[in-house]
């Protein structure tokens, strides 16, 4: 197996708005960033991956580029990010920046000329089709974000498409201008020294011939046949990485939208020189049954224990996974697998522990490090995400839900939860900007922040740092075979790892309840979420969400 610099890494996805405001204008920026330097090092990452730090309208917060040579005003200039990018590598880590190659803005200055005329030399950069024959959209697509993936331009008497908001049209990927643009802007800042790309919807990019109506067989079904893995996608990828990825030390991370355990492997097998690993959905939506916003099922142990499995089974040796538990587009990790009340600290610090054994990069998102939980928004005007405000719009005029049953699916599961600011202190907007920020402080940051945590030598701030200290010195974490061990147990998640002589045993209580587990190992405790490890006649008696790794 091949063993490259970002497989032992640990990944910490930065979400800029919400991270650091240095000027005060409630907004995160990249000199916030700068100052956080010490701190990001302080917690023994490797890999800081950006999020959208572009030129962009922000209909959906920089995931709808404008210009991707650009730093978005907000966030700063170039010399603010190329300081950043050299303070980061001085400090040893490296920087990966979020590449949006489905689609652009609506204000990019591509789709300000496609629209001027059905000549324009940058029509084609785009998907237009004529309505259908009965009138209204060409196919039957929906948005990610709700409604039609069509929207209807009047002077040209055509649509075009938007797999999201409206102000997102979708490349035409077919065009070999477009794909040369996207392998600039890619040059562009592997030049600048960036360490990679994180692959925002990538499986998307190759669209079918045609443009089919999707049988009705529910959006994630839907998805996976007809809006991901395309017939050109693959000659698309390998393109990408012989022009451009395999002349730098670079790599890239694809957002898994669209990607079974099935296929998985075209991407990420290394022999195909695609893409060097991806993150899936399997883990991060399961607890979602269809789609976002429909009647979701809840947090179910054996299920999640056999995503792991299957996954782990189709890619082993043959590929590489990044191991997310949350992001910005998905509710907090504590709140949604683990317990943010009785147990937030202990259940956090399990998670992290199972997060950290499964083999795969870890990729952590900002906040979970000091166990940030979800927020209660009130009204309407509270929410900030685009795809919670369409559905929250949709369902007015359909009545699908009540209105209160409505919010509550937003407070469950809207993106806004991931996305509040940082905690750092208990101080006001804490800590963050010294003016009101662009989305609420979550009103909790009194208990839980940065500084509090900080001089905890209990907290889970340092347990992470001390967790991700630890992986780096024990390649079993990372590369060892894996051993499940009373699979079916639905509270317990155990396993053994071996990786040449070194065995390490993981046990994880996903309950409020005592188990008792049988252990006649006598090993050590290599990690422990709790203070002692109880032993009584030959049995470790687990605590509610207590997280053992032992040394055999
Ligand atoms: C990805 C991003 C998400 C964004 C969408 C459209 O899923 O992670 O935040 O809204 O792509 O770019
Ligand atoms: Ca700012």
């Amino acid at each position: 197996m091949e063993l490259s610099w970002f497989k032992k890494g640990t990944i910490y996805q930065i979400y800029p708005r919400s991270f650091n405001d240095s000027n005060a204008d409630g907004i995160g920026d990249l000199r916030g960033i700068i100052e956080k330097l010490d701190y990001l090092q302080s917690l023994n990452v490797d890999i800081l991956w950006l999020s959208p730090i572009f030129s962009s309208p922000n209909d959906d917060n920089g995931y709808d580029i404008s210009d991707y040579c650009a730093i978005m005003p907000e966030f700063g200039n170039m010399s603010d990010f190329e300081e950043l990018l050299q303070k980061t590598h001085d400090k040893g880590m490296r920087l990966i920046l979020d590449l949006v190659a489905n689609h652009c803005s609506d204000e990019h200055m591509w789709f300000e000329e496609a629209k001027k005329s059905k000549d324009n030399p940058y029509r084609d950069y785009f998907h237009w089709k004529k309505p259908s024959a009965e009138g209204g959209p060409p196919n039957n697509w929906k948005s990610f974000f709700g409604g039609s993936a069509w929207e209807y331009d009047s002077a040209s008497g055509e649509y075009y498409l938007h797999l999201f908001t409206k102000k997102q049209p979708d490349l035409n990927w077919e065009n070999p201008k477009v794909r040369e643009e996207i392998y600039n802007a890619m040059k562009f800042w592997l030049d600048k020294g960036v360490d990679g790309f994180r692959m925002d919807v990538i499986p998307l990019i190759s669209k079918r011939e045609g443009y089919p109506d999707a049988p009705d067989v529910g959006f994630r079904k839907i998805i996976e046949n007809v809006y991901a893995n395309g017939p050109r996608l693959h000659e698309f990828l390998k393109e990408m990485n012989t022009t451009v990825i395999s002349h730098y030390d670079a790599f890239s991370l694809a957002e898994g939208v669209g990607i079974n355990y099935e296929n998985a492997s075209l991407y990420i097998d290394y022999d195909r020189k695609e893409l060097d690993m991806l993150y899936h959905f399997d883990i991060l939506e399961c607890t979602i049954v269809n789609g976002k916003f429909e009647e979701a099922s809840s947090f179910d142990l054996p299920h999640m224990k056999s995503i792991f499995k299957r996954w782990r089974d189709a890619v082993h040796k043959k590929g590489w996974l990044a191991n997310a538990m949350g992001n910005h587009d998905f509710a907090r990790m504590v709140s949604r697998f683990g317990n943010d009340d009785k147990y937030w600290s202990q259940s956090a610090k399990m998670l992290l522990i199972m997060q950290a054994t499964q083999n795969g990069t870890l990729n952590i998102y900002q906040g979970d490090e000091i166990g940030m939980t979800n927020i209660t928004l009130d009204t309407i005007d509270e929410v900030r995400d685009v795809q919670s405000l369409n559905f929250y719009k949709e369902n007015l005029e359909t009545r699908k839900y009540s209105n209160e049953s409505a919010f509550k699916m937003i407070n469950k599961e809207g993106r806004d939860n991931a996305r509040t600011p940082i905690q750092w202190n208990n101080e006001k907007h804490a800590g963050f900007s010294s003016k009101t920020p662009w989305l609420k402080v979550n009103p909790n940051y009194k208990e839980i922040n940065v500084a509090k945590q900080n001089s905890d030598p209990d907290s889970i701030l340092n347990f992470y740092r001390n967790l991700l200290k630890i992986r780096k010195q024990h390649d079993v974490f990372v590369y060892g075979d894996f051993e499940e061990l009373d699979f079916d147990n639905p509270n317990l998640y155990m396993y053994k790892k071996t990786y040449g002589h070194k065995k390490i045993k993981v046990l994880l209580n996903f309950s409020t309840l005592i188990h008792d587990v049988n252990s006649n190992e006598g090993a050590e405790a290599l990690i422990n979420n709790y203070d002692d490890l109880i032993i009584d006649n030959g049995c470790i008696k687990l605590q509610p969400y207590q997280g053992v790794i032992l040394e055999l």
